[in-house]
């Protein structure tokens, strides 16, 4: 394949490299994507209820057992080769950072170091009134905080709410210091996230972009384009270093 070769060239001789990761590297894990598949999580109906603020309280209880469920999945997922790929990667390039816009904390316990995940996590949930943190793995199936009977709430950055100031500004200056940024497994469309590898390419890097649809995905000079999914792709590439 003819772009894995422009891909491998690229990364040869990169110095840092930015991999800009979305729902897509955890599907061959089994974790549903959000705009794709029968399974996704952002139906119409779910994202009224789960995807902001004032879905997520106007629709407590089920709100906080949708979020503890998937908690419990991402728990029970194992880390799939494109993850593997990348924690292989960040040892044959001098520098290499993660930013995942994944909730699911695959990245980590794949044993990649350098991870800013943009969105949150689901590890902990925490109390809307008081900020106390509860392990998914030991949140009671009642909303309520044990400390101070505020409600609960997924550690991720729902839809109207900013991202941490600090991950969002390192993520923006590892994208304007890198070579090359592969995006890999996401639609594109989520801001500010989806500026990343355009501040990337505006600053003078190669993308490698990963995905079995391109066809909503930015296309032009210094742009190599993958098709296909990741968990074959991007070990691949790795292979071929
Ligand atoms: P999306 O569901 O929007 O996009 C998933 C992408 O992965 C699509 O482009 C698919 O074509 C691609 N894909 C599917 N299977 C793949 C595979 N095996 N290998 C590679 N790619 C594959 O998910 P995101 O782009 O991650 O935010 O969505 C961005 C944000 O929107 C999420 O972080 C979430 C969501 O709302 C919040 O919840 C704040």
């Amino acid at each position: 394949m003819r772009g894995i070769e422009a891909a491998t060239s690229l990364l040869r001789s990169a110095e840092r490299v930015v991999v800009f990761t979305g729902a897509g590297v955890s599907a061959e894990s089994g974790i549903p994507t959000y705009r794709t598949g029968d399974n996704a999580f952002w139906s119409v109906e779910k994202f009224e209820r789960f995807a902001n603020p004032r879905g997520y309280h106007a629709h407590l209880p089920d709100s906080y057992e949708w979020y503890r469920q998937r908690a419990i999945a991402v728990a029970a997922a194992k880390p799939n080769p494109a993850h593997a790929a990348i924690v292989e990667l960040s040892s044959r390039v001098p520098q290499l950072v993660v930013v995942t816009q994944n909730v699911d904390g695959l990245h980590l316990r794949a044993g990649s170091r350098d991870v800013i995940e943009l969105h949150g996590h689901l590890r902990t949930a925490r109390c809307d009134a008081c900020g106390a943190e509860v392990a998914w793995a030991s949140a009671p199936p009642d909303p309520r905080c044990a400390g101070c009977r505020g409600m609960l709430r997924p550690n991720v950055v729902m839809f109207e709410e900013m991202l941490s100031a600090t991950d969002l500004a390192r993520a923006r200056s590892a994208a304007e210091g890198c070579d090359v940024l592969i995006s890999a497994g996401t639609s594109n469309v989520v801001w500010p996230a989806k500026e990343l590898p355009m501040i990337a390419r505006s600053a003078g890097a190669s993308l490698i972009i990963v995905n079995p649809d391109l066809t909503d995905q930015p296309w032009g000079h210094r742009i190599v384009h993958l098709e296909g999914r990741a968990g074959d792709l991007l070990p691949r590439i790795v292979r071929g270093l």
